[in-house]
């Protein structure tokens, strides 16, 4: 190999993956500070992450992603002001209602993951409804981590698992990890390659943390609502000029 990409680039001076995610998640951060920024209220900040959210969803399916999965409310987001919650169950809402027609036109699944205790009413409806609607799509996964906590959902796995080796539908030695993912709410979807997060913080926030256990991390220092196509490119450059062990050898090295 003749032109292999820097150190800096590659984190290891190994072979770059070259390859094409198949599945990109984003914590979607920074809305809050967008808007301070600019003396608004935090609710415009979240309203623009919506846009953003557009702008990536259509960027995503042309780039020829399969999956995306974003950050969009977390177990732990219920600890903000009840009017700043209510706020992001409005958007919510309003996007689901605004987009479904277009997003199953376009061949779009739509999954929602994360529990849905506590979730009011009309929400749980949209919800079922976007799902229901798009249940035979397979053009593009789009997954919205909602009331979403990465604990939550490997705990509420467990449950499920072991209530499937009460009634006899499975055993305990059967489970192995990839058994085990089926009861995750990702259950039947490849893991993220890239994981992003915006707004330069540098944690996962309870996200995906079973399924990221091999993701390639982008911290990238844009704010949420700021982001765009040259964002989710520039992730996929830096995702490609990386080397994917898995915990063996660099292929250089054997
Ligand atoms: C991300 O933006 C959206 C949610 C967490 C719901 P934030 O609201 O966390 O924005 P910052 O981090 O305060 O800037
Ligand atoms: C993570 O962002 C959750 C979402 C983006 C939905 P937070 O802003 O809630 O995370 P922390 O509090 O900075 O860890
Ligand atoms: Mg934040």
């Amino acid at each position: 190999m003749t032109s292999a990409p820097s150190a800096a680039q590659t984190g290891n001076g190994g072979p770059a993956t070259e390859e094409f995610p198949d599945h990109i998640a984003i914590i979607m951060d920074g809305n809050g500070r967008w808007a301070n920024g600019r003396g608004l209220p935090r609710a415009v900040g979240h309203e623009r992450g919506v846009e953003a959210l557009r702008r990536t969803v259509e960027a995503a399916q042309e780039i020829g992603l399969k999956t995306l999965t974003v950050y969009s409310f977390s177990t732990e987001n219920w600890r903000r002001p009840v009017s700043e919650v209510n706020a992001l169950f409005g958007l919510l809402k309003a996007y689901v209602k605004r987009d479904l027609n277009r997003l199953a036109q376009e061949g779009v699944k739509i999954r929602i993951l994360g529990t849905r205790q506590g979730l009011p009413d009309d929400i749980l409806e949209l919800v079922k409804r976007a799902e229901d609607r798009t249940a035979d799509n397979d053009a593009f996964n789009l997954c919205i981590a909602f009331n979403y906590g990465g604990r939550e959902e490997v705990l509420r796995a467990a449950k499920a698992m072991a209530s499937a080796v009460e009634e006899g539908r499975t055993s305990a030695s059967e489970v192995d990890e990839a058994a085990f993912s089926e009861f995750l709410d990702t259950g039947g979807l490849p893991d993220p390659d890239i994981l992003i997060r915006t707004s330069g913080e540098y944690r996962l926030s309870n996200f995906l943390i079973w399924q990221a256990a091999y993701a390639e991390l982008v911290f990238m220092d844009v704010l949420w609502p700021d982001f765009g196509k040259h964002h989710l490119l520039e992730a996929v450059e830096t995702y490609r000029k990386r080397e994917r062990r898995f915990g063996g050898l660099s292929s250089g090295a054997a």
